[in-house]
């Protein structure tokens, strides 16, 4: 683990929507590969994937299966000890962390008994933020992958423990909705455990086969409905190869399809501005 000579502490953002099928992972694993593999002039960053989806959908995209729940993203439910075990669970920690099959990011990957049973305990919403504060010199972004329609330890945790949150919206059927309720539980942590945490934008993706008809229905809905959030003007169309990404368990970038790669690379510059991480070349 080089440590970062400027000790910059790793930034953490949680892609979710309590709408299934919304593009989360798909969103989540491009956005962190892009970054991971460095956008436009900006040198690759240090990538921390978190999945926390008990179907492990990225954690099979990227290749890592956890062995057993001890060796997954469960562990980071885990309360970190106050006392002289902590150099214990550091190693704990780093023993679930593996290097993605082909993408040079790192990934903790979810098992579905030891989330589901770190899901199903109530309160203890800041032993994630407590454990990923003790990985965050190694690293420069840290994603965490929510899955749909829970409102539970899991999301709240996520949302605790992340400095902005993004969500990715499909446009159509009850999408607006279903990103509401997301919103209401954003805004309760907001009034609550985690006053700090932005609301870093919407992402527009999978326009349908209408071409933009609904991705431009969806954002003037957004503007009128939900004028307080940042609409992404980069969207992510729907495009074949973003598809077949994963069953090639490889990112957009590293797949090499230009059009995808524009989508994904106008979304991350993007962001990076709202962040204030732009040009921030170190
Ligand atoms: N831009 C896109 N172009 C083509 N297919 C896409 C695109 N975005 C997502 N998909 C496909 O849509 C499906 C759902 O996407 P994804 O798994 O990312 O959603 P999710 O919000 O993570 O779902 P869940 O709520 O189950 O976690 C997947 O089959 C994925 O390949
Ligand atoms: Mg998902």
């Amino acid at each position: 683990m080089a440590g970062n000579p400027q000790k910059r502490l790793a930034r953490t953002t949680t892609i979710g929507n309590l709408k299934g099928g919304s593009g989360k992972t798909t969103n989540a694993v491009n956005l962190a590969c892009m970054l991971a593999h460095g956008i436009g002039d900006q040198p690759p960053a240090r990538v921390l994937f978190v999945d926390l989806e008990p179907l492990r959908t990225a954690s099979r995209w990227l290749g890592a299966e956890a062995p057993d729940a001890e060796r997954s993203s469960a562990v980071l439910f885990h309360a970190v000890p106050r006392n002289g075990d902590r150099p214990a669970h550091l190693e704990r920690l780093r023993a679930a962390i593996q290097r993605a099959e082909n993408e040079p990011v790192d990934i903790v990957p979810a098992h579905a008994d030891g989330l589901e049973a770190a899901d199903g305990i109530r309160g203890k919403e800041f032993d994630l933020k407590d454990n990923l504060a003790l990985l965050a010199e190694d690293y420069d972004h840290v994603f965490l992958d929510l899955p749909g329609s829970r409102t539970g330890r899991l999301a709240r945790s996520s949302l605790v423990a992340s400095s902005g949150v993004l969500v990715p919206l499909q446009p159509g059927g009850n999408s607006i909705e279903s990103t509401m309720d997301f919103f209401e539980m954003v805004e309760e942590i907001r009034r609550g455990a985690n006053p700090l945490l932005s609301v870093d934008g919407i992402v527009i993706s999978t326009a349908g086969s209408r071409g933009d008809v609904d991705a431009q229905i969806a954002a003037e809905s957004l503007a009128e409905v939900l004028s307080y959030y940042r609409v992404f003007t980069s969207r992510i169309r729907t495009l074949k190869a973003i598809q077949r990404a994963s069953s090639f368990r490889v990112s957009v970038k590293q797949m090499g399809d230009r059009e995808a790669i524009r989508d994904y690379t106008a979304l991350a510059e993007e962001w990076m501005e709202a962040i204030g991480q732009a040009g921030a070349a170190n």
